[in-house]
């Protein structure tokens, strides 16, 4: 010790408070803030673990490793999307590696898994992507920063609606967040005047989307509702194109989630004109957002970020700003108090954690698919502000 950090130990000494160095030497001793991130690396799902693990990784590598004082590390499992995983590595991470949170989750089924164990160690879970309305509320541990299916779908309704659109038929992915879409799309283009005539479902295992799109365009509505898991992005707009759904004079919608950004450029210019409401484009443009996407592709040459990686993203963000608000607690309760109420400035636009419900409140864009500079977009044209889950 140098004169002066000898005559500052010794004032700290005899004001009771530890000298700079004991400060010091604490800081450093105090464990890393383990967080477990769940994510679908194999399997039917593999895309989305991509793109969660990418955003995640990107948000650490941008703005270090420490939140709220303490270190934080990443623990990355792999559940190949299947439930019985994600809930046996849920309890693996909090009993074994004493986790102060889990993150991740790419399927709606993958989430509801992990409610209960969750609920019972107390243990926050930040869900990246699932988006089916009511997952939230099956445990007072979950927070979530990516959308939920009538949050993301109402707003197409009524565009249809205000478009000229009198009928409908909508094909969805037969699980949670597809019966959420075609219930809001259904409740919000009726409540218009406007009338669905069939509500098609296709099996989320094994995608054959052909029969169910051949039916929808049989019955020559105005428009088909669109909505699968982006991951089935590219099988499902394939068939689309072959039937010639638009050739008949159908006007394709969605959610995003049928376009994927990730894929966009993939399924070609068949894509033009499509218009879907959605929470992120890639295309967005605020400064935030075009740091992220052109830091994310540097990161992953050859990826286009979408919803999931951008889910990714602010899940961390979402736990940097707890562990800052509770200046590195990271005790189950205090924690989770944490995340609610919290607000940013994320790359899709300015977002908030409800504090009643635990659920994003965003901004919905209305988009068009554009070509620009040799590349599909989907251009945002309209903003419904600040929504809520509806449910
Ligand atoms: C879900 O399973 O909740 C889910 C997955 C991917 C999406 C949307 C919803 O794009």
């Amino acid at each position: 010790m140098n004169r002066r950090s000898m005559m500052i130990a010794a004032v700290a000494a005899a004001l009771g408070a530890p000298a700079p160095q004991a400060l010091a030497q604490q800081a450093a001793a105090q464990p890393a803030v383990k967080i477990g991130l769940i994510l679908p690396m194999t399997g039917q799902q593999a895309a989305s673990g991509r793109q969660m693990l990418a955003g995640a990784r990107l948000y650490q590598a941008l703005n270090g490793d420490m939140a709220g004082g303490r270190k934080v590390e990443f623990i990355v499992k792999d559940d190949g999307g299947v439930a019985d995983q994600t809930r046996r590595l849920a309890q693996e991470l909090i009993v074994n590696d004493r986790v102060a949170a889990i993150a991740g989750f790419g399927l709606t089924p993958l989430a509801l898994a992990v409610g209960p164990v969750i609920t019972q160690a107390k243990v926050p879970a930040v869900i990246m992507v699932a988006g089916t309305g009511m997952i939230v509320g099956t445990s007072p541990y979950f927070v979530r920063v990516s959308f939920t299916l009538p949050q993301q779908t109402m707003p197409i309704a009524q565009w249809a609606s205000e478009n000229g659109k009198k009928t409908a038929v909508s094909v969805v992915s037969d699980y949670g967040p597809g019966l959420d879409a075609q219930n809001a799309f259904k409740a919000r283009f009726e409540a218009l005047g406007g009338k669905v005539i069939e509500q098609l479902r296709a099996p989320l295992a094994s995608p054959e989307f052909a029969p169910f799109l051949q039916r929808a365009k049989d019955l020559k509505p105005d428009a088909v509702f669109l909505f699968v898991p982006t991951p089935q992005a590219g099988a499902l707009m394939k068939q689309v194109l072959d039937r010639g759904l638009r050739e008949a004079g159908v006007q394709v919608i969605g959610t995003g989630d049928a376009l994927d950004d990730e894929q966009l450029n993939a399924i070609g210019e068949g894509a033009l004109g499509v218009v879907t409401s959605y929470n992120y484009s890639a295309s967005h443009g605020s400064p935030e957002n075009r740091r992220f996407v052109s830091e994310f592709q540097k990161a992953n040459p050859g990826l286009r970020p979408n919803v999931i990686g951008l889910g990714g993203y602010d899940g961390a963000h979402a736990i940097y700003l707890a562990l800052e608000r509770t200046k590195g607690d990271a005790a189950g309760d205090r924690l989770m108090e944490a995340f609610k109420g919290l607000s940013w400035t994320s790359p899709r636009g300015p977002i908030s954690i409800d504090p009643e419900t635990r659920d994003i409140v965003q901004n919905i864009y209305i988009r068009r698919v554009e070509k620009k500079d040799g590349e599909l977009w989907h251009t945002e044209f309209a903003t419904f502000p600040d929504q809520k889950n509806p449910n």
